[in-house]
């Protein structure tokens, strides 16, 4: 049977801590510049993409590609998959190409059909639902900065979005204590909030009261207001996102040294200061560089080389 990444919850607990060593371990050799491993030899990978991407598409092509692999780079322009082709004759004309699919699609159903009818991996590079390969880079430079996960305190501000519903799918898996403060009306998914409450070992909370949500927190996390599909909104939610800014008054209501993440990119002066990304409690950077690495841990797994 086939494995796919679809949901950082479609692995159990033990499976995402694997990914976190396995993705160290690359790190290491992919830095190394003697050590020339090249398990993806011979290997191709499709990347189909409906929307824009900068560390995504760079991630998975550089990534594929210094451990031995060929990527393809597929744009909005190129196969149109679900308007020009439909989805499940995409995934099975891939199939017959490559050795694994990355997509980064609108609908998430579109992803659930792609996984179903490709007859090899797809690894999910975000939907409209969730962004998982986010969150095990997330995962992995938060335990290289703190040296532990469990039970670890992030507090999200801002949009209830993909990649809230991604924290909250984690949070069903490991102990997380995990807070989204939103605006009213912008809240993640409600069935993926029940998931990860009904898993005891977390402390979920959604609020909209900014004003000790923050304190405490290990990790600030923020991510932009209006996502890709939804950027006509964007002027019309500035109002009402303006008490969910990350700026250095919230950050100096909190832990001294609480670190500032963010899934990039970034639209500085609306969700975050320049102040604040340009901080030395901020690791954005290397989120952005850990996508490489724990992709590459995700790849090496589901195509049996790890
Ligand atoms: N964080 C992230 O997925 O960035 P891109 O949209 O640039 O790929
Ligand atoms: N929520 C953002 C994440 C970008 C990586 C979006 O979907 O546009």
């Amino acid at each position: 049977m086939k494995r796919d990444f679809i949901h950082v919850s479609d692995y159990n607990k033990d499976e995402i801590y694997g990914f976190l060593d396995s993705a160290l371990r690359l790190k290491k050799r992919v830095n190394d510049v003697n050590d020339d491993y090249q398990p993806f030899f011979g290997m191709s990978l499709a990347m189909i993409f409906a929307k824009p991407s900068a560390r995504t598409r760079v991630s998975f092509e550089t990534g594929f590609f210094k451990l031995g692999g060929h990527a393809l780079y597929l744009g909005p322009n190129d196969i149109g998959i679900g308007k020009r082709e439909s989805v499940k004759d995409v995934g099975r004309v891939l199939s017959r190409y490559n050795d694994m699919i990355m997509a980064r699609l609108f609908e998430h159903k579109h992803m659930l059909e792609l996984s179903e009818s490709a007859t090899i991996p797809v690894v999910n590079g975000l939907t409209d639902y969730n962004h998982p390969c986010q969150i095990m880079a997330d995962l992995l430079t938060i335990y290289e900065k703190l040296n532990f996960v469990d039970n670890v305190k992030v507090v999200y501000v801002g949009d209830g979005n993909n990649i809230v519903n991604s924290w909250l799918n984690l949070a069903s898996i490991i102990p997380l204590d995990f807070t989204c403060l939103c605006p009213k009306g912008f809240e993640p998914d409600s069935a993926t909030v029940e998931l990860a409450q009904n898993a005891s070992f977390s402390n979920i909370k959604i609020t909209h009261n900014v004003d000790d949500a923050v304190k405490g927190a290990d990790v600030i996390y923020t991510d932009v207001w209006a996502s890709m599909g939804q950027k006509e909104e964007a002027s019309s939610r500035e109002k009402i996102f303006s008490n969910f800014q990350v700026n250095s008054q919230m950050m100096n209501s909190t832990k001294k040294d609480t670190l500032f993440m963010h899934c990039l990119p970034a639209e500085r002066g609306r969700e975050v200061t320049d102040n604040v990304m340009e901080s030395s409690n901020s690791i954005v950077f290397d989120q952005a560089e850990n996508r490489m690495h724990a992709q590459n841990a995700i790849m090496l797994k589901i195509l049996n080389k790890s």
